[in-house]
């Protein structure tokens, strides 16, 4: 593989996974324990918002709680040390890449330490609980706050951003994602069908779309990521 420019990276629940936070699909995953139509839909939070609030409350605790591991650190060193650019795309909404030390990061399904007012539509940092009658800091209305994250049926952020870089790279990797939700799971083929990037799956089993990648690496992510990057930036 020459030496790419641009690298764009796709990251899912996988990396995060043996930082202790659990991801969707697979066993034992979050959507075998709740139902996500009651907690990551529009119509679930209007149905009842105590329980969707109770949801995330937890998700951030456990957040709270997580550090970075060996495979958001290596995504930050390759960052550092690329000559070139590096962007994290990332469906999680987690903060392990900021801590970890990336810096270019697009957070396409929102972030969980953020909320925003429905009513006034400010969005900021959030590190606590929030329940139905927390008050807006900004308008001071009740009723309105929802986390700051994208639920199934909202459109994903910085999709226009997501799609010029796609078209530009000429490397994109993709790691710790099941490829099963869109527009992410389309990604690869975005990155392909400018016929410049070369692609490589990297996760613990083969992705819904392992076949459309140039190359997959199996394995944990703190093992495969670093070694992935050492590759790279030798
Ligand atoms: N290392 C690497 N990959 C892993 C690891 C690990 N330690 N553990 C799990 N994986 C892989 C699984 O094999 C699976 O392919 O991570 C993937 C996790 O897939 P999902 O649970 O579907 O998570 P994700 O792809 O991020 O889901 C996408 O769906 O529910 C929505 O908004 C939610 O952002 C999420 C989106």
């Amino acid at each position: 593989m020459r030496r790419p420019e641009r690298i764009v990276i796709l990251t899912g629940a996988g990396i995060s996974a043996e930082s202790g936070l659990a991801t969707f699909r697979d066993k034992g995953g979050l959507w075998s324990k709740v139902d996500l139509n009651d907690v990551a839909t529009p119509q679930g939070f209007a149905r009842n918002p105590a329980m969707v609030h109770e949801f995330y409350n937890a998700r951030r605790r456990s957040v709270l709680a997580a550090a970075p591991n060996e495979a958001h650190l290596a995504l930050a060193r390759l960052e550092r040390e690329h000559d070139g650019q590096v962007l994290v795309v990332t469906q999680n909404i987690d903060d392990l890449h900021e801590r970890a030390g990336s810096r270019q990061i697009l957070h396409m399904h929102g972030e969980l330490l953020k909320v925003r007012c429905e009513p006034c539509g400010k969005a900021r940092e959030w590190r606590h609980d929030l329940a139905t009658a927390t008050p807006c800091p900004d308008c001071a209305r009740a009723g309105g706050m929802r986390p700051h994250v994208v639920w199934f049926g909202e459109m994903p952020l910085h999709m226009d951003r997501i799609g010029t870089e796609l078209a530009a790279c000429d490397l994109f990797i993709s790691i710790g994602t099941s490829g099963q939700v869109y527009p992410a799971g389309g990604f690869v083929e975005e990155a392909r069908s400018h016929g410049r990037a070369h692609t490589v799956e990297l996760n613990l089993e083969p992705s819904g779309g392992h076949s459309l990648f140039a190359e997959r690496i199996l394995g944990p992510a703190t093992q495969v990521v670093p070694a992935f990057v050492e590759r790279l930036l030798r």
